[in-house]
């Protein structure tokens, strides 16, 4: 009885069970972080994958994988309001996130970062 309750496929068993809740946590905290960032229009200017007025998710993340940068510098960027060049060439105040709540800023950091 012992024997079995260390056999391999238990341990398998168990540890599927116990990451099971983490992934799901995981996917409910994409879904929040994309819906504030649909609720501060941010994806009018940021699509996924294709360049708008402003730069896509992907190729944001490219660019902080390849800087080395973290969703530190992204925070940063979503809350200090500092003037960017969109896509048409205009410049004007980046927009600045509506939440001061660093969890939420957080979240939606590494949800673009993500992609
Ligand atoms: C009016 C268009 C517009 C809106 C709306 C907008 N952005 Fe941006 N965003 C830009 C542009 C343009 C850049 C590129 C700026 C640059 O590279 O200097 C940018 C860059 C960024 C970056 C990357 C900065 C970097 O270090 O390269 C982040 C992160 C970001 N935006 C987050 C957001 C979030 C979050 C929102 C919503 C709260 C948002 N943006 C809404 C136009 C917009």
């Amino acid at each position: 009885m012992i024997r079995r309750l260390y056999s391999p496929g238990l341990v398998i068993i168990l540890a599927a069970a116990v990451s099971m809740p983490l992934t799901a946590t995981a996917q409910v905290d994409a879904a929040a972080a994309e819906k504030i960032f649909k609720e501060n229009d941010c994806h009018k200017c940021h699509h996924e994958t294709k360049a708008k007025k402003g730069p896509s998710l992907k190729k944001i993340s490219a660019k902080y994988k390849e800087k080395k940068l973290d969703e530190k510098e992204a925070i940063k960027h979503m809350t200090s309001g500092k003037k960017v060049k969109l896509d048409d060439g205009t410049e004007e105040d980046h927009k600045i996130i509506d939440t001061k709540d660093v969890n939420v800023q957080t979240s939606v950091a590494k949800w673009m970062l993500s992609h």
